[in-house]
């Protein structure tokens, strides 16, 4: 069964051809970064229009390396939220114009679960249930995944989303957005135990995050330093705070698994290619006998191979989207 997805929710303008919703024949990615890049984030109004200039050829593309036409195609899968309103509505309009032209279903997608999905088409073997940690740019979540499609929300951020902390304190340091990778790069030379920020868990037995804290204390420190005249060490600081993000993260997700006797630990979102935390998580789970999964660096972030996956689930449950699917920008699990 082939289906074709495509994700427009922010600044990634992805078109791809799945089969049987975890064989990848193409995955199409084109960032609009470089735009966006100047202004140290994404600009919404600019990222609807480049995702209108580029659809039409992503998709194209994507058919053309699948070898397979529109006739071949059993199922359109489209990002329904959460996202940029205008951003999404490009892929929307996109996917119903070709279910309607093709006659095929359509599956609007919730970009979280897609995320998720992302490990279905890494891992052959992996099937639910299982722990699930979603670290993206906008989104912190922690779950039991129960199914395909049925999903347990056990805790959320509060304030910043994991990427967010990272984009926000990159941007103080200087680096150029989005910053989680170039802090993951600085972070493996400098030193994470020279600079002591807070570990925020919140209430006893909380599964919710908060990282604005944390990112307040790494400003003061570097203003702290400025008005002393004092060298900031910007790998130190990389570390450190990475450290302390990390920490809770890992705590968190290793809890949860013991309470619920999981014993998968499943990371998604952009943040899941962060090696400190793949490592972290990795050595921990040796020692306590969980298995680590996930996605390879292209699946992590925003792509539409995961959406295809997760939209031929939801097929196979029996559910489907009609023409009045709509974009839903704050649209969350459950
Ligand atoms: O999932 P994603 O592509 O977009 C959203 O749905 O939000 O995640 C993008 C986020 C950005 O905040 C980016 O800085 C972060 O993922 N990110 C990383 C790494 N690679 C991407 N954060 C930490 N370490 C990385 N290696
Ligand atoms: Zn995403």
């Amino acid at each position: 069964m082939l289906t074709l997805a495509i994700e427009t929710s922010c600044d990634e303008t992805a078109c791809a051809v799945i089969k049987d919703g975890r064989e990848v024949l193409s995955n199409i990615i084109s960032s609009q970064i470089d735009v966006h890049r100047k202004f140290g984030g994404v600009v919404p109004e600019i990222a609807s229009r480049k995702h209108i200039e580029a659809i039409n050829n992503i998709i194209q593309e994507a058919l053309d390396e699948a070898n397979c036409t529109f006739k071949d195609l059993d199922l359109i899968g489209v990002t329904q939220g959460p996202g940029l309103v205008g951003a999404l509505l490009v892929g929307i309009s996109t996917a119903k114009a070709l279910a309607y032209g093709l006659d095929i279903p359509l599956i609007g997608v919730n970009h979280i679960e897609g995320h998720i999905c992302a490990n279905y088409i890494e891992h052959k073997d992996l099937e639910p249930p299982f722990t699930c940690l979603v670290v993206s740019g906008g989104h912190t979540y922690l779950l039991n995944v129960k199914s395909y499609v049925d999903y347990e929300l056990v805790g959320r951020t509060r304030d910043d989303a994991a990427g967010e902390a990272f984009d926000k304190v990159a941007r103080a340091l200087g680096l150029p957005y989005p910053g989680g990778p170039h802090i993951d790069r600085l972070a493996k030379i400098g030193d994470k135990d020279s600079i002591p920020f807070p570990r925020v868990y919140l209430e006893d037995g909380s599964y919710d995050f908060s990282f604005s804290g944390l990112k307040t204390a790494v400003l003061n420190y570097l203003n702290q330093m400025k008005q002393k005249g004092e060298e900031i060490i910007v790998e130190d600081v990389a570390a450190s705070f990475q450290q302390a993000v990390l920490d809770v993260l890992v705590d968190k997700a290793f809890r949860l698994a013991r309470e619920t006797s999981s014993k998968k630990i499943v990371i998604a979102g952009g943040v899941a290619a962060n090696e400190g935390l793949r490592n972290m998580l990795e050595s921990r789970g040796e020692e306590e006998g969980i298995r680590i999964y996930y996605p390879s660096r292209i699946l992590c972030t925003d792509n539409a191979a995961m959406i295809g996956s997760a939209a031929y689930y939801h097929y196979i449950n029996g559910e489907r989207s009609d023409l009045s699917l709509n974009v839903e920008p704050n649209l969350g699990l459950n």
